[in-house]
């Protein structure tokens, strides 16, 4: 029983687990007070990334109140242009702020002089937290590791922080596609190194965040989503041919499908906007499917929460499904209602 195989890892393998899978995007975070009693003592949200024992800690917080079938890293997306010397601070309240890449000469300036020292503290909250999942009995709970997909990250980059319409990025990448691609494909080495090197510290599987893969036309979408995908997970998979790599191109539409098709991965993450039969027909047959309930329904809770996961679980089960959400967990979201929503899993599987 024990070296049996986890059932999160059993559904990315196309086998049949034993219950539903489930694990919630954001899963470690400030709608948890235990999370928010730490980060009163800690200072900054890079202070407790970048501190193994503390990183360690909260990854397994959620995991202690609700079970999941995975713990995800705590981290973020953004260390990847930190490690390759762009300026980076978390402001309270108002998000990421990064100095900007704008032209050639700015993305002549990142590398990798710093870059193993920065992520160090990563891999070792990785190796902490396989040790802590085991030593504290949850033998069924696989460890996730992650980055953010080239594209996504570029965005931030460009851009210096969050941003609704992305003119600098694309600007970019219409106007100098040279110069945009020479920052992608830094992008694709440093984050490919990144993922092989959690998986030696103990990652049993990875996912790739594309928050912005909705924003692109169809054919800058196969250029700066699928392609640099697909190059990332080739370079992983020449390293651990067995690792698992969950794709999320968040807001893709019709181009799932594509994205599927063409990036190799091994299973693809559903934001709330794509219909579950829809899935059912047209991407479970190809790769099992994470999903995808809306995180402020999760936020609502009571009937609304119960009537829309149901309906998903309906959809979905029937095929290799992991329970997720459609994006990360709203802040305000109170942690009865994950309470909830894990004893709907339960009593549906
Ligand atoms: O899922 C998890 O529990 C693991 C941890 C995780 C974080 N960020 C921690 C975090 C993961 C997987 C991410 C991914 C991430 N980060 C994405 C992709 C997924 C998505 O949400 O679209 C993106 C775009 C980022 C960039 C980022 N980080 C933003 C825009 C912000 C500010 C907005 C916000 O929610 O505060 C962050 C900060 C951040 N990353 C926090 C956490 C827990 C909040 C830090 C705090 O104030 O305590």
């Amino acid at each position: 029983m024990a070296n049996q195989k986890k059932n999160f890892l059993k559904v990315l393998n196309k086998e049949k687990p034993d219950h539903i899978p489930f694990w919630f995007m954001r899963q470690a975070g400030r709608y948890l007070p235990e999370y928010m009693k730490l980060r009163q003592k800690a200072g900054g949200f890079l202070d407790m990334a970048y501190n193994p024992s503390m990183a360690a800690e909260i990854t397994m917080q959620p995991i202690r109140r609700f079970e999941m079938d995975a713990a995800i890293i705590f981290s973020d997306i953004l260390v990847i242009p930190h490690a390759l010397g762009q300026h980076l601070e978390f402001v309270q309240g108002e998000g990421p702020k990064l100095e900007p890449v704008r032209n050639n000469q700015d993305i002549s300036k990142l590398n990798f002089d710093n870059f193993d020292n920065v992520l160090n503290p990563v891999y070792e909250a990785l190796s902490k937290v396989r040790a802590g999942l085991k030593n504290e009995g949850y033998n069924n709970t696989a460890l996730i590791g992650f980055c953010g997909a080239p594209w996504t990250v570029a965005c931030y980059m460009v851009e210096g922080g969050g941003s609704k319409d992305f003119i600098n990025t694309k600007r970019l990448a219409f106007s100098d596609p040279q110069s945009f691609s020479k920052l992608i494909d830094l992008l694709v080495e440093s984050s490919a190194k990144y993922l092989i090197n959690q998986v030696n510290a103990g990652a049993e599987a990875l996912q790739i965040f594309d928050s912005w893969a909705g924003a692109l036309d169809a054919q800058s979408f196969k250029k700066w989503v699928i392609n640099p995908t697909k190059r990332i997970i080739d370079l992983v998979h020449e390293v651990h041919p067995d690792i698992p790599i969950i794709g999320f191109p968040r807001c893709a539409g019709a181009n799932y499908i594509s994205y599927v098709r063409e990036t190799g991965v091994s299973a693809v993450g559903l934001d709330q906007a794509v219909d579950t039969s829809w899935a059912a027909d047209r991407v479970q047959p190809l790769v099992p499917v994470q999903g995808n309930l809306d995180p402020i329904c999760l936020l609502t809770g009571g009937d609304a929460l119960k009537r829309a996961a149901e309906k998903i679980i309906t959809d979905l089960s029937d095929g290799d499904f992991i329970f997720n959400l459609g994006h990360g967990i709203h802040k305000d979201t109170p942690p009865e209602h994950v309470e909830q929503l894990v004893k709907i899993i339960r009593e549906n599987s």
